[in-house]
């Protein structure tokens, strides 16, 4: 649907009440949404720019979600760049920027009400047992409050984007769910907020994660994924593996967790059969 006269400022939601008025007054025009821990960086940005083509409306969280964080992990540090963040979303055309606070998302506390279905097993899960838990709670809370005809979901977190699939359909939420492709920057390294950790010799070594992964969906060897990733430098790999279609890597430079996956040759995958 066109909307004629659109309102072009970006409204800032902080309370599930704010929310419900502005979603309100958007009336029938669809909503997509582009729920972030902010830091936002380009790969944001290009979700953001898919969520315009696809509906009349976007709307864009930013919420530091602390129950998928284990305790030795990075929620205390993450990086806020709550000003910057929302300048850009402005300059992008966003319709509603939703900050909740924790006690709008867990006014109850954070227990958990749901589970991550089987797609959760492995790979990330091995590494960060309560992530998938933690996110599924999270974007079913968002869901709740935004209220979206469809959400736009990173591919650069494979598994995250198959986990919400699942979540989407095991609870029956009318939600489409929509995969972007991965954003990179010109060495093919996989945009993310936690590249800002990195110092300059580790992005030399980061740059390389994308490029043995490719190789390994060329080769199918990830043995030697494995060896050459800790020959570039990284100090730990936690895993290369391959599951749906795709070479899915994680590994550590320093105390800095990096994610990637590439797409497997067809040919290689037809071979494998
Ligand atoms: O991918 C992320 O940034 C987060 O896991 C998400 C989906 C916003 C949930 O907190």
């Amino acid at each position: 649907m066109f909307i004629k006269d659109k309102d072009k400022t970006m409204k800032i939601a902080r309370t599930i009440e704010e929310l419900d008025a502005f979603r309100e007054k958007l009336g029938e025009g669809t909503l997509a949404y582009v729920p972030t821990m902010g830091a936002l960086h380009d790969g944001h940005l290009s979700l953001v720019r898919l969520a315009r083509k696809k509906c009349d409306y976007v709307a864009v969280s930013i919420f530091v979600n602390p129950t998928q964080f284990a305790p030795d992990e990075d929620f205390n540090s993450y990086p806020r760049t709550e000003k910057e963040d929302a300048k850009k979303l402005e300059a992008e055309g966003v319709d509603i920027l939703f900050l909740p606070t924790e006690n709008v998302i867990y006014p109850e506390g954070k227990d958990l009400d749901i589970k991550a279905g089987n797609v959760a097993e492995g790979l990330e899960t091995t590494f960060r047992p309560a992530f998938f838990d933690g996110v599924v709670n999270v974007v079913n809370r968002l869901f709740n409050a935004v209220k979206p005809d469809i959400a736009v979901f990173g591919e650069k977190d494979f598994q995250q984007l198959q986990v919400i699939t699942q979540m989407v359909e095991n609870e029956s939420i009318p939600i489409k769910i929509i995969g972007a492709p991965t954003a990179r920057d010109e060495n093919g390294l996989a945009l993310s907020s936690r590249n800002l950790y990195l110092s300059e010799d580790e992005l030399v070594i980061a740059r390389k994660l994308n490029i043995a992964l490719r190789e390994a969906a060329k080769t199918g060897d990830l043995e030697a994924t494995g060896k050459a990733l800790l020959d570039y430098g990284f100090d730990k790999i936690d895993y290369v593996e391959t599951r749906w279609n795709r070479v899915l890597g994680a590994a550590w430079l320093g105390k800095t967790r990096l994610i990637d996956n590439i797409a497997i040759d067809e040919k290689v995958a037809a071979a494998a059969q």
